[in-house]
């Protein structure tokens, strides 16, 4: 016989009975926590961004969802929702049908700019194809000026 009774311990942690199953503790993530996290790092840091530029724009190379379940973890839509809005121009890029139809629902769904809080008009592009080849073809378009603060996503 051990010197534990079922239940709990003496410092109050409960003692586990070794003779049953385990008890189920924790729900299965629907995404990684550091694709959670990852997605709202970018978006916490184009904030303070826009905070000094007041403008600028995203590039996103790979923005398609990484699943359709974890809409927290997906660093474009984060983006693109932040507040103050003041990104102008966004070029969305992915390989995948889906994930280029889950891009343009993103966009269709964005509510129109506020003009009372002097919100700019925004661009969007998006393309589906492979971005190496599509950023050679974004940077000598001229849609990004030498001008402008950018950011590049590339994950
Ligand atoms: C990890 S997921 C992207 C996750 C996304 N950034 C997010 O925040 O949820 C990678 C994406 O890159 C796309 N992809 C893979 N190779 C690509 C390429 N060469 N050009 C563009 N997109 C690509 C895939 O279709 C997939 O949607």
């Amino acid at each position: 016989m051990s010197g534990k009774q079922l239940g709990f311990d003496g410092e109050g942690f409960k003692v586990p009975d070794l003779d049953q199953p385990p008890e189920i503790l924790f729900k299965t993530l629907k995404s990684p926590l550091w694709s959670e996290h990852k997605a709202k790092l970018i978006e916490r840091y184009l904030y303070y961004f826009v905070q000094i530029t007041h403008h600028g724009t995203y590039i996103d190379g790979f923005a398609g969802p990484q699943t359709s379940e974890a809409p927290d973890a997906w660093a474009a839509k984060l983006v693109i929702e932040s507040r103050p809005r003041w990104l102008r121009k966004f070029f969305l890029c992915d390989l995948g049908t889906k994930q280029v139809e889950a891009l343009e629902r993103l966009v269709t769904e964005q509510p129109p700019r506020d003009k009372a809080r002097k919100e700019p008009k925004r661009e969007f592009k998006i393309r589906r194809g492979d971005f190496n080849e599509e950023v050679a073809i974004l940077l000598n378009s001229g849609w990004v000026p030498d001008t402008q603060a950018a950011f590049c996503l590339l994950d």
